[in-house]
C-alpha cells in the first residue's frame, strides 16, 4: 500500500530534503559549506549554558522569550512588542508563510537567493514570482511591481554576497503593498543594517539569526523585527515553546557581550579580503562580499567536479547546479589555517 497520498500534494510536489554534507565522526573537516562561523561563542555564552543545565531542564522555557527579547530591544532601540523570537530565524520564514499566505498568494523574490523561500513557498500552496537578479546583482526594479502578498529581500544575498542599499529597501517598502521581509543572516558582516525601516514602514520584517556573527547555529535562535500586529500573527501560529531554555540563556548571554561577537566579526572580514584577493590571483572571478562568505566564479564552467575533488580532500564548499550559478563555488570564511589549506587545495588542482 503506498502511503504517499496522506501527503498534502503541495508537499510531495516539494524535492526531498538533502542534507548538506556533515563530516563523519573523529575525521577532520574543513567545512566551509554552511557559512558556520569558524569562532567559538563569547566564554560567557559557554558559562551560561554551563550554568543553565540544572533540574530547572523540568520546567518549560519561557514561551514569550522575554528577557532576550527585551534584551535585544534595548539594543536595537525598539519597543519589545516590535520583537519576536524564533528557533533559528528558519522557523520565523516558515511562520511568516503559515500567517501571511494563502494558497495561491503570490510571494515575489530575486533570485538566485535562500533556497528556503521556494520550499515555504511550494509547501503552503503559494506561487513564487522570481525575478532574477541583473548581471551586476542591483535590486530588479520588477520586484516591486509584482505586488505580492509577502517579498523575501535576502541582504546580504546568499549565494552573492552583495547587499542593496538601505535606501532602495526603503522605496521598496513604500511602494509594495504586501509584507517585505528583509533576511538579514548575514549583516553583521556588512556595513549597514535595513534595522532603520522597521517602525518607519509597518509592512517591513526584519530578520535576524544567531548561526553566524554569534557563533550559534547549533542552538537555533533567531530575531523578528517589525510592527507588533504582524508578529502577533506569526505568534498564533507557532509552537507554544518555540525555543529551548539552553538557547534563550545563550542568546541571552551572546547579547550582553557584543565586544565578543563584532571581534570575530572583525576577523572574519580580514581574512574575507584575503580570500577574495587569493581566490581572483588563481583566476576566479569573485563578487565583493558583504558576508561571512564569497561566490567565486569561472565564467562557463560547472565548478561541480571542482567541489567534488575538494571534498575528496576533506575540504566542503558550497556548489550549487543551477543555471545561474553552476560556475561558482560558495566559500564559507572559515580561519586563517582552513583557508590557506583550501588556497593550498586549489592550486594543486
Ligand atoms: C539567508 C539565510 N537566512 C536564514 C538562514 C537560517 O538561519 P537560522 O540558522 O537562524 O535558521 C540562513 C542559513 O544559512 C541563511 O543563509
Amino acid at each position: 500500500m503506498s502511503v504517499a497520498p496522506w501527503i498534502r500534494a503541495s508537499v510531495r510536489a516539494v524535492p526531498p530534503y538533502v542534507p548538506g554534507e556533515q563530516p563523519a565522526a573523529g575525521r577532520r573537516v574543513i567545512k566551509l559549506n554552511t557559512n558556520e562561523n569558524p569562532y567559538p561563542p563569547s566564554p560567557a555564552v559557554l558559562g551560561a549554558l554551563h550554568d543553565a543545565v540544572d533540574d530547572r531542564v523540568r520546567l518549560y522555557p519561557d514561551p514569550e522569550a522575554v528577557a532576550l527579547r527585551t534584551e535585544a530591544s534595548r539594543l536595537y532601540d525598539l519597543p519589545v512588542d516590535h520583537v519576536m523570537a524564533g528557533n533559528g530565524s528558519d522557523e520565523l520564514l516558515a511562520l511568516l508563510l503559515r500567517a501571511v499566505v494563502d494558497p495561491g498568494d503570490h510571494v515575489a523574490f530575486p533570485v538566485p537567493t535562500y533556497s528556503l523561500y521556494e520550499t515555504l513557498v511550494a509547501v503552503q500552496g503559494g506561487v513564487c514570482d522570481t525575478v532574477a537578479w541583473p548581471a551586476d546583482w542591483s535590486l530588479p526594479a520588477a520586484i516591486g511591481a509584482r505586488d505580492a502578498k509577502l517579498t523575501f529581500l535576502c541582504n546580504p544575498n546568499s549565494p552573492s554576497g552583495t547587499l542593496v542599499p538601505l535606501e532602495e529597501i526603503d522605496a521598496l517598502a513604500a511602494r509594495l503593498s504586501g509584507v517585505l521581509v528583509v533576511d538579514e543572516a548575514y549583516v553583521d558582516f556588512a556595513r549597514e543594517s535595513a534595522m532603520p525601516l522597521v517602525g518607519r514602514h509597518p509592512n517591513v520584517v526584519v530578520l535576524r539569526t544567531f548561526s553566524k556573527s554569534f557563533s550559534l547555529a547549533g542552538l537555533r535562535v533567531g530575531l523578528a523585527f517589525g510592527h507588533p500586529d504582524l508578529l502577533a500573527g506569526l505568534r498564533t501560529v507557532k509552537d507554544s515553546y518555540n525555543l529551548d531554555r539552553l538557547a534563550l540563556v545563550a542568546a541571552e548571554a551572546a547579547l550582553d557581550d557584543l565586544d565578543h561577537m563584532r571581534a570575530n566579526v572583525a576577523r572574519v572580514r580580514t581574512t574575507r579580503t584575503r580570500l577574495a584577493k587569493a581566490l581572483a590571483d588563481l583566476g576566479f572571478s569573485v563578487l565583493p562580499s558583504e558576508a561571512n562568505f564569497v561566490l567565486a566564479r569561472r565564467p562557463g564552467s560547472d565548478l561541480a567536479p571542482l567541489a567534488r575533488a575538494l571534498a575528496a580532500r576533506d575540504i566542503l564548499v558550497r556548489h550549487f547546479p543551477t543555471t545561474e550559478v553552476r560556475d561558482a563555488l560558495r566559500i564559507t570564511v572559515g580561519t586563517d589555517e582552513e583557508i590557506d589549506m583550501l588556497l593550498a587545495a586549489l592550486r594543486e588542482q
